[in-house]
């Protein structure tokens, strides 16, 4: 079994197959946090506790005089604030009588198969042969009649541990809550390294590790999605681990809102780690018998570096949260309208793009943004999704016939949480977006925010997509979310549960996901949010691919999915070939290039085909052929990050291994040149060490061994931002 509680050493057990996970119940009854690493067959770790007393460190009532018991100092499960423990906590909270403490003792727990449901938001579940077991355990505070439930579900094989959080009003008035976290990790010692994501829109996810030290360090978003800003996923490792040695530790948090990640050194130089909804402008009502479940946290631990626990975060998004029937189908090569065309065009350029694309190889067409209302620029018709006669006087239904008849699939983009003040809804419904009492709402691109939290909204936009859907053979739908929230008001609540239209918002964007994309599993969905403003777990729940970036830049995009691959499966990153000069950067690659990096993930193409030259056409039909040829080893196989393109300015180059080692690509840009150059060698990961490869183009064989610790030379004929691509086959 994968949990157990120990009753002698009043130890809490988890287990997956490289980590072990323990907790203690203390004399009085609160639940410390004991361990969390490597596997060891150790039930009793209570010499790791120490007790001292400690000036200015206070002690629970019920110790007496012991002055040597301080939730200050004692590492815990699930802290509160007004308890003598003045580290970030776990919960805020004003009960009924108005008082803010919170003091929960263990009072039961229970083990039961199977994943812990998380209501209204998505999860992992397991799968049919796995062994996956919960765990909750129950604190109950008999003053404020206030529990809470700590869940933990193990699964085994995937090293993950996934934690959430349920708080009960078991009193008799309402309940105030103003932080609920989904997991608090505590560490006894602190000399770690914080890995965290950040950006700003179309220069996502940029990675970057600072050491740990004292004060509080935080990323999380405010904006009402999980951003472009920071994304909910973040690292701690030993300062000396590496891609492939040291001790790291992952948490990932399935949502999509505001969230908050923060690490706090204190004054024993202990670390708490707490990650979950973020607090600001954050409360909850909850009336006597309501509970409030917080988002699901994916823990995962491992001894083998960083490579070893991205290889954990992309397996159980693909095999244990993604629910599309295409997670581990190849995709069609599609080619997107949106640089192609922006918003000008007619049915006749839009058939021509799409026949051009047809001869190049391409399988889907997808039309993009301006196609529906009366939207010509971005500053109109967000909301009336029926099609623009004026532009495409055919209709969807016959544009999608005519499409595929040219045996192409077809795809159309969608934005259904927004409204454009020039727009029939909102002309009809001036009431149904997000604004504060008596003054007008702040826009963003022009655009309103539709409010979420109401069900008759929801509905409406349930009913409005179906609709959209049924009208036309559709096979992809790009689904996307162009601004930040700025006010969270909404017209249905009053004054005191306005800090609830956050959170409410999220929970009707996952209604709405519910009865729109998993109602449709013949479709294949892709997530964007100007780009990967969202790229988060809780939408590759729904949607097995994001737009992962509004920079096509070759270059720019290899921090980009450097930085995506920490958590994120490649099969989840759509990436396509532009033009150059590049339209957000102005920077010139050769197509080639912009094909391999493209290759690193979703690949497509976002041009214009009849522009392009046959020369050209040639060299993206060619890409297409390589595409398919190692598709799969990309969307399946094992990602490995071989250079780091913040520490190594000379090239980029990453590579994939089928699952069976039997295949492998590796891709690589060139980012600088010197004259007189240095000859630079790459060394391979995740070959079979004792097995022989042909190597692409090349004569001879080579042990994987070889190839992992001597390397390729770099060729020195490549320039700058030129590309390269490498097959190995095991022979
Ligand atoms: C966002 C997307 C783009 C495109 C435009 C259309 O910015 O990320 O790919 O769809 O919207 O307005």
């Amino acid at each position: 079994m994968a949990v157990r509680y120990n009753a002698d050493t009043k130890t809490f057990i988890l287990e997956t197959a490289n980590s072990s996970y323990l907790m203690e119940v203390s004399r009085y009854g609160n639940l410390l946090h004991m361990y969390y690493g490597a596997r060891i067959p150790d039930e009793d770790l209570d010499y790791l506790l120490t007790f001292q007393d400690r000036g200015f460190s206070p002690n629970p009532n019920e110790v007496g005089n012991d002055r040597t018991f301080s939730l200050d100092a004692l590492p815990q499960e699930f802290s509160s604030d007004r308890s003598g423990d003045y580290r970030n906590p776990s919960v805020e909270l004003v009960w009924g009588e108005g008082g803010t403490a919170f003091s929960g003792k263990v009072a039961g727990y229970e083990i039961s198969p199977g994943a812990c449901v998380i209501k209204g938001m998505p999860g992992l579940s397991g799968g049919p042969k796995e062994n996956v077991d919960t765990l909750v355990i129950r604190l109950e505070d008999p003053v404020s009649r206030v529990e809470v439930r700590l869940a933990y579900t193990v699964f085994e094989e995937k090293d993950v541990i996934a934690r959430s959080v349920i708080l009960a009003n078991y009193g008799t008035k309402p309940l105030r809550l103003e932080k609920l976290m989904s997991a608090t990790l505590d560490f006894r010692d602190s000399d770690y390294d914080l890995i965290y994501f950040t950006g700003r829109h179309m220069m996502e996810r940029e990675m970057r590790r600072i050491p740990i030290r004292d004060g509080v360090h935080s990323v999380g978003s405010s904006r009402g999605t999980s951003s472009h800003q920071y994304n909910p996923f973040a690292i701690l490792c030993e300062p000396d681990c590496g891609e492939d040695h040291g001790q790291c530790w992952g948490l990932s948090l399935v949502y999509s809102g505001n969230f908050l990640i923060e690490a706090e050194r204190d004054q024993y130089r202990q670390l708490r780690v707490n990650a979950g909804i973020h607090p600001k402008g954050f409360s909850f009502l909850l009336e006597p018998g309501e509970e409030f479940q917080a988002p699901q946290l994916i823990l995962a631990w491992s001894g083998q570096g960083l490579t070893r626990l991205s290889h954990i975060y992309h397996r159980i998004f693909r095999e244990n949260l993604c629910r599309s029937p295409y997670r581990k189908k190849l995709r069609p090569i599609l080619l997107n309208s949106w640089e192609a065309a922006y918003f000008d065009f007619d049915d006749e350029k839009i058939l021509s793009i799409a026949e051009a694309a047809a001869d190049m190889g391409v399988e889907m067409f997808v039309l993009d943004d301006g196609w529906f209302g009366k939207r010509d620029d971005d500053c109109s018709g967000l909301g009336d999704w029926t099609v623009n006669r004026k532009k495409l006087n055919m209709g969807l239904s016959e544009l999608s016939r005519r499409i595929h008849g040219m045996g192409l699939k077809f795809g159309i983009w969608v934005e259904p949480e927004m409204v454009s003040e020039d727009s029939d809804l909102y002309r009809q419904h001036p009431d149904w977006c997000l604004r504060e009492p008596g003054r007008p709402a702040v826009r963003g691109r022009y655009q309103l925010v539709l409010d979420l939290s109401r069900k008759d909204v929801c509905d409406y936009l349930i009913e409005s997509m179906n609709r959209l859907l049924k009208e036309m053979d559709v096979e992809y739908v790009k689904w996307d979310m162009n601004r930040s929230l700025a006010e969270a008001w909404s017209g249905l609540l009053g004054r005191e549960r306005q800090g609830e239209v956050f959170h409410r918002y999220i929970l009707g964007l996952y209604y709405v996901m519910d009865h729109v994309i998993l109602s449709h599993p013949e479709i294949l969905f892709c997530g964007c949010s100007g780009g990967g403003g969202r790229y988060d777990p809780a939408m590759l729940y729904y949607q097995p691919q994001i737009w992962c970036s509004d920079n096509t830049d070759a270059v720019n995009r290899l921090k980009i999915q450097y930085g995506t691959s920490f958590a994120y499966p490649i099969s989840s990153l759509e990436s396509h070939v532009s033009v150059c000069p590049n339209h957000q950067t102005g920077r010139t690659v050769p197509l080639a290039t912009r094909g391999v990096t493209a290759m690193d993930g979703v690949f497509g193409y976002e041009l214009d085909p009849t522009k392009m030259s046959a020369g050209e056409k040639e060299v993206c039909r060619e890409q297409i052929r390589f595409y398919k040829r190692y598709g799969k080893v990309i969307m399946d196989g094992d990602y490995y990050r071989l250079t780091n393109p913040y520490e190594n300015r000379y090239f980029t180059a990453w590579q994939h291994v089928s699952q069976d080692k039997k295949k492998s690509l590796v891709g690589l840009v060139i980012t600088d040149k010197e004259g007189n150059e240095a000859q630079r060698y790459l060394k391979l990961k995740g070959l079979e060490p004792d097995a022989f490869y042909r190597i692409e183009g090349r004569k001879g064989k080579f042990s994987g061994r070889l190839l992992m610790s001597a390397g390729i030379p770099v060729p020195n004929g490549l320039g700058e931002y030129d590309g390269l691509q490498i097959g190995l086959k095991m022979i």
